[in-house]
């Protein structure tokens, strides 16, 4: 199940300190949606309020709406766990837990959840999620084994496999692939076009070739100068995004003229 989200008048605050201004966007449901634009404009804060990550940190706050299929996750009655668990994040850099095995570390999530999961259902889940990630054929042989034992690209598709295993509705990606090399970057670019299938995707990215083949739409976010708020500058269909964009600093970034 996959779902839209709908940004409504977003603020974003660390502190007195107005990160991003006034962003408001459709994401549309089984689809990949990237984030572009220049180290500081706020693809990562904006990022982490559409799973409430963003309010962890000390002083964070927002103003605006952030609806999940018409409901607002920053509702006075809503939970910012279960809101986590619907909405699920994969971080630039694999994160697998060194100490745990490669079933356990897919398995880290649901057991917050589901503390009484059988073997045989934790057996079927951790097959299903690492088919999902596409990692199932290179290590159904040594599940019992670390999953630091694993190579980059391996590792980043175990933190999907763990993010996926919880049946989240919407997968958010910050620079899935940054640390990784290209092999492991196609690999992680082919499965997540699988993914679109039954996921809400969003990604941020700083490689434009990559935004231009994963994604369906595509969101600059730019920069007025140090110390300004990031800001939306355009959204469209990743085609149009990239071929004819509305707005100069738009077609500047894209072409590598910016700065
Ligand atoms: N924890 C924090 N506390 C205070 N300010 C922060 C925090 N995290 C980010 N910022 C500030 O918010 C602004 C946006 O940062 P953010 O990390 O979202 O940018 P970004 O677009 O993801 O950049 P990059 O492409 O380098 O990852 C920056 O001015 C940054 O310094
Ligand atoms: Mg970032």
């Amino acid at each position: 199940m996959s779902q839209r989200i709908d940004v409504k008048d977003l603020n974003i605050y660390y502190g007195d300190f107005l990160a991003v201004q006034d962003v408001s966007m459709a994401i549309e449901p089984q689809s990949v949606t990237a984030f572009i634009g220049p180290s500081g404009c706020g693809k990562s804060t904006f990022l982490r309020t559409l799973n409430r990550m963003h309010e962890v940190i000390p002083g964070a706050r927002v103003e605006g709406t952030v609806a999940m299929e018409g409901v607002d996750l920053y509702g006075d009655d809503v939970d910012p766990v279960a809101v986590r668990r619907q909405v699920g994040m994969v971080f630039q850099r694999p994160n697998p837990f060194p100490t745990m095995s490669i079933e356990e570390n897919v398995l880290a999530g649901v057991r917050l959840v589901n503390k009484r999961i059988s073997k045989a259902d934790a057996a079927e889940l951790v097959e299903t999620s690492l088919r999902g990630a596409n990692l199932w054929e290179e290590v159904k042989d040594r599940l019992a084994k670390p999953g630091s034992g694993l190579s980059g690209g391996q590792q980043q598709r175990l933190c999907i496999a763990r993010a996926i295993a919880v049946k989240p509705q919407v997968l958010l990606m910050d620079e899935p692939c940054s640390a990784l090399d290209p092999i492991s970057t196609l690999a992680i670019e082919d499965l997540i076009s699988e993914l679109k299938r039954d996921f809400t995707i969003v990604i941020v990215t700083h490689n434009m070739q990559q935004a231009a083949r994963v994604s369906d739409r595509t969101a600059f976010f730019n920069i007025a100068g140090t110390g300004k708020p990031g800001r939306l500058i355009e959204m469209d269909e990743t085609g149009v995004m990239f071929a004819s964009p509305t707005e100069k600093a738009t077609e500047d970034y894209i072409s590598g003229r910016f700065g």
